[in-house]
């Protein structure tokens, strides 16, 4: 038989997913895939039902429906605060994952570099090998997970062709400051550089914290794919729905990289969103304060066991450090606690460059009851 794609055959499999297979085999309950075990808001499920019950069964337009695009482009200006035009600067995707690969084929050619933060969520370092692109990597030090200026400008010197800003952060919980954004700003010009972001945590952010779109920053509009969904904003993340924000000519092309992966989002549920995207002001901070509650839940567990981890600005992980329990390894660490303690983490090495294996990443998108459950089973781990 033919060989298969030498490319693809590094990848090994997701090592999220994987932990959920494991956690599902001992019992355990699973903070480790990042998916609340809540349901959507009733209105959203009754518009679903009833886009079932009006026929729209069909494709919608590849880029996405007019009635989304035009409730996303007026949802968007809301929090972004620039004017953006739904007919030329939105692409609707399969959620964020699918605008990022997007994103990334839209501006890099194979041999191209491109610049990841880490520790960084998983899928950057895959659509980079996808994209033909190496990933090249930049510290954010723990336990603060701030950058070094002069690490980022060695990266961007290095001959970028693009940079993935995670903000809020997956998996460090970092929210980046403005002056901090304004750095990479300041180097995105200098060395003229493509800034992908991907903003699905842009909801969940805990005061005094606050987000600033990448988009926003004095001329960034121009080089900025800005990612999001509303898998997190709305608890839909199996509906499967985000979008691309870029220029005209920059979402020209990526509606053509859109159309041939996947041609477009499900029809029904683009007409369904429309009803979420039209929510009050209140909805948005509501789901802030019920994350920043269930933050507390699960933060003052690890307090009492005595555990060192990084307070979480924003998203919905913790990292914390497993290094006073002398585990050589943090993958050997997670499978020991999911099966004896009975609640599963990531190991935090699937998100660093390799050599960090002190840390394993907890969520925290979970129900009150749910995180006190596994709050108690985490109190064996006192010692
Ligand atoms: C940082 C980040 N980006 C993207 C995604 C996937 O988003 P979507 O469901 O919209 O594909 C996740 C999901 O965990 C994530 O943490």
């Amino acid at each position: 038989m033919p060989r298969t794609s030498q490319r693809t055959s590094v990848f090994s499999e997701s090592v999220i997913r994987g932990m959920s297979r494991i956690a599902t085999q001992h019992n355990a309950i699973n903070l480790a895939q990042g998916f609340p075990d809540w349901d959507p808001p009733a209105e959203l499920i009754q518009a679903a039902k009833d886009a079932m019950d009006t026929g729209r069964h069909q494709y919608a337009v590849t880029w996405g429906s007019p009635e989304l695009r035009a409730a996303l482009a007026a949802k968007l200006e809301r929090f972004i605060g620039i004017p953006i035009d739904a007919g030329s600067e939105l692409v609707v995707c399969c959620g964020a994952t699918e605008a990022m690969i997007v994103a990334m084929m839209t501006v890099c050619d194979p041999g191209d570099k491109v610049g990841l933060f880490s520790p960084f969520y998983e899928n950057y370092s895959a659509d980079a090998i996808l994209s033909g692109a190496t990933p090249v990597l930049v510290p954010l030090h723990p336990p603060h997970y701030r950058f070094d200026p002069a690490e980022l400008r060695t990266a961007f010197a290095g001959g970028l062709k693009a940079f993935v800003l995670c903000n809020p952060s997956n998996p460090c919980g970092r929210v980046f400051t403005r002056a901090e954004l304004l750095q990479i700003a300041a180097l995105a010009e200098e060395f003229d550089v493509w800034i992908i972001t991907d903003e699905v945590y842009e909801h969940i952010v805990f005061p005094p914290h606050e987000h600033v779109y990448f988009a926003a920053l004095p001329g960034m509009a121009k080089r900025t794919l800005s990612c999001s969904s509303l898998s997190k904003t709305f608890s839909i993340t199996g509906w499967r729905i985000g979008h691309v924000h870029a220029p005209p000519e920059i979402i020209a092309q990526a509606r053509k990289v859109h159309d041939f992966l996947t041609v477009g989002a499900a029809a029904p549920l683009q007409h369904a969103v429309v009803t979420a995207l039209n929510f009050p002001k209140s909805y948005y901070t509501d789901l802030a304060a019920e994350y920043g509650r269930s933050r507390e839940i699960l933060l003052g567990y690890l307090d009492q066991i005595g555990l060192t981890y990084t307070r979480p600005e924003g998203a919905y992980f913790v990292m914390v450090d497993i290094s006073p329990f002398g585990y050589a390894s943090d993958v050997e660490f997670a499978h020991w606690m999911t099966r004896e303690i009975g609640v599963a983490p990531v190991p935090g090495s699937s998100f660093f460059a390799p050599g960090e294996n002190r840390y394993i990443r907890l969520n925290f998108a979970k129900k009150p009851a749910t995180l006190h459950a596994a709050g108690e089973r985490l109190l064996k781990l006192k010692r």
